[in-house]
């Protein structure tokens, strides 16, 4: 499918086909004359009038992400108009979904061209830029299809779409900027769903660290990708463990960007990379079994927020770090009871072949330490309790430093992606706890699965370290009709936001 091609101008000629987008107002009722209120105005007077009967109807009541379409209206050389309405509460949130709503009402038109008169939003100069970039991320991430593997695309008969926000702000600065760094965002989130959505198949290890490789050409993001026999090498024994299982080549994928200055201290993020997930020898039950293609969408997010990092160019270092592999059944495959040891020395068995996502990333977490970085973030597919927690709206994360937590719920406030902190006490260490090694890989203990889980990796953090794990095991794909910029069943690119806005506070 071919994106749409975004522009921002302080003028728009329509073509063939064109659309023209105005806004909305719900006003203070004011009595007129005749008696009748109008409670509603139009950005554009001459609009108004046309649309009246639509406004009295109360098909155009002006709540945050209405859209109401009126075909063959022939106003100005444009044959379609929409109405749209960003609501009293002009937050940046409200801006990315409208612009959703809006995308989906351009699509059933099937038209070409399409002017968003921008000023017409009403937007004061502190808002004008964040409205801005979230409303072009917006129509970004609801352009995503993924219909590459489909021989008879749904849009092929589509021409090319092309938007345009007209604006006499057009030259100003900030607003080219926060346009510019939204078609980043939005670009890279869409990067990392692709690989998401990708299936077993055609994301293997190696097609991931080879699609990063390509991705990052002309970044400055320079990557080392290490192999089955390097990662043995390294001793790193969770990764090789599970990797033992497959005749799928693992990698483990190194990405670093210096925008900061020399010596400066990085920041890491880590992302599980685990490119099909059938539990290995504690085989997963069959249902559902397909959506564990997905469990590589950490590690895919962590690529493409590294992939905004540079390309937003940022003044810090940044490394992404993606241990990936397939957890197979193979007849080499690790077995319940055996005992491996990490990269930090630490010695584990694993009672259950299936919680392998924290046995790959204590290696990647072991790595991230000897950087010595200022901060480490991971996110992965983590676990199956986290679903039952927070479902799929939010975002589970822990950590133990409350000058991360706040830059954390700072960052996500700014990104709007929704997350929520839960606990992780020495309670939950102790859980971990071997019987015959330092170490078992599942609790000891019952529930709050997701917390033993990032007390397990936490055994991989070098002291000192601020660090928070972020289980998106409910948010990384099939978010349902919750976010009309993602795909109802598809990889979301959870986190890859928050984690950019998380890089700009350590800027
Ligand atoms: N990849 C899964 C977690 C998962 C489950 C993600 C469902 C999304 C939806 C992970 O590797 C896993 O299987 N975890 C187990 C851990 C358990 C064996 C301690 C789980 O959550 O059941
Ligand atoms: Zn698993
Ligand atoms: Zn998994």
């Amino acid at each position: 499918m071919k994106p749409v091609s975004l522009q921002l101008s302080k003028s728009h000629t329509p073509g063939n086909s064109s659309t023209l987008v105005v806004f909305a107002h719900a006003q203070k009722s004011t009595a007129t004359k005749s008696g009748k209120s109008n409670s509603i105005k139009i950005s554009l007077p001459a609009v108004q009038t046309l649309v009246q009967p639509a406004i009295d109807d109360k098909s155009i009541t002006g709540k945050a992400q209405e859209v109401c379409t009126f075909r063959a209206m022939r106003m100005d050389g444009y044959t379609n108009v929409i109405v749209l309405s960003l609501g009293t509460d002009k937050t940046a949130e409200n801006a990315r979904q409208a612009a959703a709503s809006l995308y989906s009402a351009i699509k059933s038109l099937k038209t070409t061209d399409v002017c968003i008169q921008w000023d017409g939003a009403n937007l004061g100069k502190k808002e004008l830029a964040s409205t801005t970039q979230a409303f072009v991320e917006g129509l970004i991430l609801t352009d995503y299809n993924f219909d590459e593997l489909k021989t008879k695309k749904k849009d092929s008969e589509d021409k090319a779409l092309s938007i345009c926000l007209e604006t006499k702000f057009a030259t100003d600065a900030a607003v080219k900027k926060a346009f510019k760094d939204a078609e980043i965002l939005g670009q890279s989130v869409n990067f990392s769903r692709r690989l998401g959505d990708l299936p077993g198949n055609l994301m293997t290890p190696t097609i991931m660290a080879d699609s990063i490789v390509e991705a990052v050409k002309g970044t400055g993001i320079k990557t080392e990708i290490w192999d089955r026999a390097r990662i043995k090498k390294e001793k790193m024994g969770g990764l090789y463990g599970v990797a033992q299982g497959t005749r799928e080549e693992p990698r483990f994928i190194i990405l670093r960007y210096n925008g900061g200055a020399k010596g400066k201290k990085p920041i890491v993020f880590v992302g599980k990379g685990l490119t099909f997930d059938s539990g290995g020898i504690s085989l997963k039950p069959g249902a559902a079994m397909e959506e564990m293609k997905y469990d590589m969408c950490g590690g895919a997010n962590v690529l493409g927020a590294l992939l905004a990092i540079a390309k937003l160019k940022l003044k810090v270092n940044a490394i992404a770090l993606v241990p990936a592999t397939e957890n197979m059944p193979g007849g080499a495959a690790t077995k319940p009871g055996d005992v491996h040891t990490a990269r930090n020395g630490k010695t584990f068995e694993i009672n259950n072949t299936d919680a392998e996502g924290r046995l790959i990333l204590s290696d990647a977490l072991c790595f991230g330490s000897e950087q010595a970085p200022q901060m480490m973030v991971d996110a992965a597919t983590l676990t199956g309790a986290i679903v039952v927690a927070l479902g799929n709206t939010h975002t589970g994360f822990f950590t133990k430093n409350e000058a991360l937590n706040k830059k954390i719920q700072t960052a996500a406030d700014k990104s709007g992606e929704l997350v929520w902190r839960l606990p992780l006490v020495d309670h939950h260490t102790k859980d971990m706890k071997g019987v015959y090694a330092d170490l078992s890989n599942i609790s000891a203990g019952k529930g709050a699965g997701s917390a033993t889980a990032a007390a397990y990796l936490e055994q991989f953090v070098e002291e000192g370290i601020p660090w928070a794990h972020f289980d998106i095991a409910g948010t990384a794909w099939a978010t349902g009709n919750r976010l009309p910029y993602c795909p109802k069943k598809g990889a979301s690119g959870a986190m890859v936001r928050t984690f950019v806005e998380l890089a700009k506070l350590y800027q």
